[in-house]
């Protein structure tokens, strides 16, 4: 049923070919993720051995990297020299530290077990040196910006990462508030997700020497590409399963996250349904076999579908975005138009 969820979301879309739909952006960044992988592995050692075991455990399980491939690609867009764009690379680095930081914080919160289809640090080496490492990662990403000269660029990450944490702390007040509006939803993906997405794309803009016109430009596109990965990865958490996600499923209604899912669940819900997500997310009483009526009450009302249209919306708005950007003979924006769609496709 899962997996049929989730392609029912664009029937006339193959599986392959959605979640091919990064590669065009793998390909133009390809010289420049050599060049950010390589300060990653760099700048994550220490001579305190605990710091690159734990870090490495998680960075060498790969992720998808779009967060800094979303910096390169502002970078080429903005026609950066060879020079910008070796800061383009060390800002990648950071952005991705950033979101290595955020991770690691974020399993501590979520209590996940699972992540990159490996255990979570936290799992293995518990929660004080999953905070501590991720505390490292976020300073080292802060001297990575610093080295980049760029003092702008350093006030917009800076900013970022503030917003970051204000999202997760929005959510935490959230949880077990089924009845939660949407906007207060969107409060949420915006700051904790999003912002991270729009600022990466905006500074490698900035440090390639794009004009404001552009560089606002890759902002929201960030911001709508975040949105919709964000609306998507919520969809995920209930429908996929967890050998595509390498996360376990389930866990949002275990931590009694308000997601959009539920959101659209509650607001078309019967009393009965009401106290069952009440029961479950406010409660926190949760029997075996609630997840499986959980996910039947979502598909009664269709509100994973729903939730993977509205992801889809954002996504393309993104898209349409990066279709009004310069032509580059490597293909630069129409990487961007296939990235977009791919944060509202995506099964991993
Ligand atoms: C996970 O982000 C955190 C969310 C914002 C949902 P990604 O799905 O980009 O994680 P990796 O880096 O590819 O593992
Ligand atoms: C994204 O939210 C978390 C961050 C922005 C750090 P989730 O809690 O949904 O992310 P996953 O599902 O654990 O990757
Ligand atoms: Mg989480
Ligand atoms: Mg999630």
């Amino acid at each position: 049923m899962n997996s049929a969820v989730i392609s029912s979301s664009d029937p006339s879309l193959p599986l392959a070919e959605i979640q091919a739909g990064l590669d065009p952006l793998i390909a133009i960044t390809k010289a420049g993720m050599q060049a950010t992988n390589a300060i990653i592995v760099a700048r994550m050692q220490s001579e305190i051995d605990l710091i690159p075991t734990l870090a490495s455990h998680l960075i060498a399980a790969g992720g998808k990297r779009m967060r800094p491939m979303l910096t390169l690609a502002g970078a080429s867009l903005a026609g950066a020299s060879q020079n910008q764009m070796d800061n383009a690379a060390r800002l990648a680095a950071s952005v991705e530290f950033i979101h290595t930081a955020t991770l690691l914080h974020d399993d501590v919160i979520d209590e996940s077990d699972m992540r990159r289809g490996n255990k979570t640090a936290s799992a293995i080496w518990g929660n004080e040196a999953s905070v501590l490492v991720g505390d490292f990662l976020f300073a080292r990403a802060f001297e990575l910006m610093v080295e980049t000269g760029e003092i702008t660029v350093l006030g917009r990450l800076a900013a970022a990462a503030a917003r970051i944490t204000e999202g997760e702390i929005a959510q935490m007040l959230l949880a077990g508030n089924p009845g939660a509006a949407r906007a207060d939803y969107f409060r949420v993906i915006e700051a904790k997700t999003a912002e991270l997405f729009a600022a990466a794309a905006e500074t490698g803009a900035m440090i390639g020497g794009a004009d404001k016109a552009l560089s606002d430009d890759m902002r929201s596109y960030g911001m709508a590409l975040g949105i919709a990965f964000q609306i998507t990865d919520d969809a995920l958490d209930y429908a996929a399963s967890s050998d595509d996600m390498g996360k376990a499923v389930g866990d949002d209604f275990k931590e009694g996250k308000i997601t959009l899912p539920v959101i659209l669940a509650w607001q078309d819900g019967d009393e009965a349904e009401r106290s069952f997500w009440r029961k479950c997310l406010q409660e926190g009483e949760i029997g075996d076999s609630d997840l499986q009526e959980a996910l039947a009450i979502l598909e009664k009302h269709n509100a994973i579908t729903r939730s993977l249209a509205e992801a889809r919306q954002h996504a393309e708005a993104a898209a349409a975005l990066a279709q009004t950007w310069p032509f580059l003979s490597n293909g630069t924006a129409e990487a961007l138009v296939a990235a977009a769609r791919f944060a509202a496709e995506r099964t991993l």
